[in-house]
């Protein structure tokens, strides 16, 4: 993103398309496109599917100005990540905005309740918002969590004692509405208030912020709004009675007395209110999205049912693909360039967050719903930045024990036929009916009482992929080389795996004594039906290649985590240039496949021992031709690297022996800076030595956080411990996952992941086990 220097004219929008003489212009003056004119959305397209309906925006035109709107619209991942980081230039101010302004008689109504709502937490701007979040923060850690899950356990217990009879609910009216909103009161420490009321506030409070209710709703709904505004108020007096009682309120009203700038009585009074609609009807319309969708894939649901342990990356899945925030609003404060089209100051921001996580360039197979997503948790549901949701992890503590629930004790429920409705507005997202319908005959806790003792431990917290594994079934294994064993991985029942983009990996589990080992991908990304990866028997291995060696035959099944993708390869550049050594071919191979068959220039260098040591070969000649340069030692050849010329703009992929690789990092010291990207496929890590470590400082730019970590704690849990998001894997320097960038400080690396000149760079580390050398670092979080 950069500043914009000079406004966009007629026919140089970036994203020219033959568009009409008479087309309407962008603030900048630029011809909105016919699909952006089009755009709208409280129409049922968007209300039914919002990343679906923009699909069109991610793919051609991802900033789009919408005149029926009068907001410019962002949808690709990594532009609304940049908007949310920069909480600045893209003020939170416009969040509870009515997005439909009211006419006067509406108005009038809502002044004749003293409505006065101001800011809260999520739409105030710096230096106001981040001590009031800091002072606001403590109860929502997970440690103080905790306290809540027994009141979680208890409500989804008994609720669905209320129906599990019936053979048939309607889950949101008879329970995922209540549940939420009972935690959310606890919460707050509001006393159980009349539901079905509270229920009709939150919508007409959702409808009024972001909705367009005709001109003969809108008094209907001031009236609704405004009484929610008088019972909020109420609400708050009493509070202020007895502040000792526990609850968040309360403990805003205590932190007053300290700190009167910070938490006032107007943000009080307008949090009180805004407070029951974040807490509940988010969580509401999360967990009714969450079991459409799983009931909708009747495989993961199974999956489910059977393994609990799968519930926490399960519910991030569901918060990714189809989450209960559709899209957010931020307001730009000055002239900027997002995602190269130019914005003017004052210009309002329709982030569609639920589009980012359906965005092919962070998401492989992003629209593929797949409970074992390895990075499902960097979806952007939930915000990003220094208002990132607070309560994110209670949300997701209330959508595990649902899900734990449902799997343990209705199995066989099962979608009843319905049409799904919503209530029309950009941003808060959820069936209003959701009904279920199943045989109380084959209620498990019927014939074993077992069924309703909670099986799944709930994490507080960010999932880790650690847990989370799949079974997938030997097909069939070739001898691809001389040592080499080609393995075809299925999944057990015929299922189609997800998709893989070149340069990923799985992990296998190897042998009973959970031994680890990672293994580049290299059949056909675009092949649903199969993994395929090439194992060499090293005499040197830590066990991993040895035992796959020795046990794998067809029909074994075998427990993967992944795909996983650190080794991207980039499809914008026009020229690549691939350079693989014996083993390292498989990711290499992929990639080459796809630079083909995106019709780009490339070289790909293959060196081996001899020809009968190199895996693929046959594959490559007839694929690759004469951009194919082989080298093979007992022939004679080598490669130098003499042959590379490597110019601006053209990546260098390299796996291969470390050797090789340590060759082409001091070659790469000629070239353009950045050029080479290289992945490590022979790590050897040798256990931490944690005896001197040392306490450091962090300073979190995005989450303006200072911490520390202590001697003997990790980065990762010190970050995890005060509500930020990092994913992990391996948690001991393999897999990436991990990976935080620096911004300033100097890095005690202790990972295997990172290469030299990434190390030297000191911008990234791994957060799960490297360090500080000196005493402070400045993190991208
Ligand atoms: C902020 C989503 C549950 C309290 C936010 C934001 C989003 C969001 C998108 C704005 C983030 C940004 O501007 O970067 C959700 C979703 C939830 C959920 C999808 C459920 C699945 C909750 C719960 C609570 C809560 C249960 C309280 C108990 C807050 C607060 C903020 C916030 C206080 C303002 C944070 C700030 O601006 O510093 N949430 N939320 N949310 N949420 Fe949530
Ligand atoms: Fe795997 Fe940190 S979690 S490298």
């Amino acid at each position: 993103m950069s500043d914009a220097t000079e406004p966009n004219r007629v026919g140089q929008c970036p994203f020219h398309q033959a568009v009409a003489q008479d087309a309407p212009l962008t603030p900048t003056g630029c011809p909105v496109s016919p699909r952006a004119s089009a755009f709208d959305p409280f129409e049922d397209g968007y209300q039914q599917d919002p990343p679906e309906y923009v699909r069109w925006a991610r793919e051609q035109e991802p900033v789009f100005y919408s005149p029926k709107l009068g907001y410019w619209v962002v949808t690709r991942y990594d532009d609304i990540k940049a908007v949310f980081r920069d909480n600045l230039t893209f003020s939170p101010s416009i969040a509870l905005e009515k997005i439909t302004p009211t006419g006067p008689e509406a108005n009038a109504v809502l002044a004749s309740y003293g409505y006065a709502m101001n800011r809260t937490l999520v739409n105030e701007d710096e230096p106001a918002h981040m001590p009031r979040r800091r002072a606001l923060m403590e109860p929502f850690t997970p440690e103080a969590l905790k306290q809540h899950e027994p009141l979680v356990r208890r409500l989804a217990r008994e609720y669905v004692d209320r129906f599990i009879d019936d053979g048939h609910a309607d889950l949101v009216d008879q329970m995922l509405w209540e549940v939420p909103l009972t935690v959310a009161l606890h919460f707050l420490g509001v006393p159980e208030e009349d539901m079905d009321m509270l229920r009709q506030y939150s919508i007409a409070h959702t409808v009024n912020t972001w909705g367009r209710p005709q001109p003969h709703e809108q008094v209907q709904v001031a009236r609704a709004v405004g009484k929610f505004w008088q019972f909020a108020g109420k609400v708050l007096e009493k509070m202020r009675e007895d502040p000792g009682n526990p609850g968040w309120m309360q403990y805003g009203i205590r932190k007053q007395k300290a700190l009167p700038e910070v938490v006032t009585d107007s943000y009080l009074h307008s949090m009180m209110m805004a407070g029951i609609v974040a807490a509940h009807e988010t969580t509401a319309n999360a967990t009714a999205n969450a079991l459409k969708l799983l009931l909708e894939h009747p495989d993961a649901w199974r999956d489910l049912c059977e393994d609990p342990s799968l519930i926490p990356n399960a519910v991030e899945e569901c918060l990714r693909h189809n989450g209960s925030i559709a899209a957010w609003r931020r307001l730009a404060t000055k002239d900027v360039t997002i995602g190269g089209v130019d914005i003017p100051a004052g210009a309002k921001l329709l982030i569609v967050t639920s589009s980012a996580n359906h965005d092919e360039r962070r998401f492989d197979d992003a629209d593929c719903f797949d409970i074992r997503r390895d990075n499902a948790g960097d979806h952007l549901t939930f915000g990003y930045g220094a208002h990132q949701c607070m309560g994110k992890n209670l949300a997701r503590m209330e959508m595990q024990i649902l899900l734990d629930e449902f799997t343990r004790r209705l199995p066989h429920m099962r979608l009843a036929k319905q049409r799904f409705t919503y209530v029309p507005n950009t941003s808060f997202r959820g069936p209003e009916h959701l009904c279920v319908e199943w045989d109380p005959m084959l209620n498990p806790e019927r014939a074993d009482r077992a069924a309703l003792t909670p099986r799944a431990a709930v994490r507080i917290g960010e999932p880790s992929a650690q847990a989370v594994t799949r079974t997938v079934t030997i097909a069939s294994i070739d001898q691809a080389a001389h040592d080499i064993i080609r393995i075809r991985l299925e999944a057990p029942d015929g299922r189609a795996l997800p998709r893989w983009t070149p340069g990923a990996h799985i992990d296998v589990e190897c042998g009973s004594a959970g031994l680890l080992r990672q293994y580049s991908l290299c059949g056909d990304p675009m092949d649903a039906r199969a993994f395929e990866i090439a194992v060499l028997r090293e005499p040197n291995s830590r066990g991993g290649s040895a035992w796959l060696h020795a046990h794998a035959k067809v029909g074994l099944s075998l427990r993967i985590r992944g795909p996983r993708n650190h080794f991207r390869f980039d499809e914008q550049a026009r020229k690549a240039i691939f350079v693989a050594g014996g083993i390292g071919i498989t990711p290499i191979s992929a990639m080459a496949h796809r630079a083909k068959a995106l019709g780009l220039d490339y070289e790909l260098h293959y060196s081996g021992r001899s020809r009968a040591s190199m895996v693929l070969l046959d594959e490559l000649v007839q694929q690759h031709g004469a951009r194919l340069h082989l080298y093979v030692s007992q022939e004679g050849t080598r490669n130098t690297l003499d042959a590379l010329r490597v110019e601006p703009g053209t990546p260098v992929y390299a796996c291969g022996p470390a050797r090789l690789l340590d060759a082409l990092e001091l070659a790469s010291a000629a070239w353009p800076a950045d050029s080479l990207r290289i992945e490590r496929f022979a790590s050897v890590l040798t256990p931490l030595d944690h005896t001197h470590d040392q306490a450091f400082e962090v300073e979190l730019e995005d989450s303006a956080l200072q911490l520390t970590v202590p001697a003997g704690q990790t980065l990762l849990g010190v970050l995890r411990k005060h509500n930020v998001d990092v994913p992990s894997g391996c948690e001991e320097g393999l897999c990436g996952s991990c990976e935080v960038h620096v911004l300033a400080g100097e890095v005690e690396h202790r990972d295997a992941v990172l290469s030299k000149s990434e190390r030297e760079s000191n911008t990234r580390m791994m957060a799960c086990c490297s360090r500080a050398k000196g005493g402070k670092l400045v993190l991208e979080l």
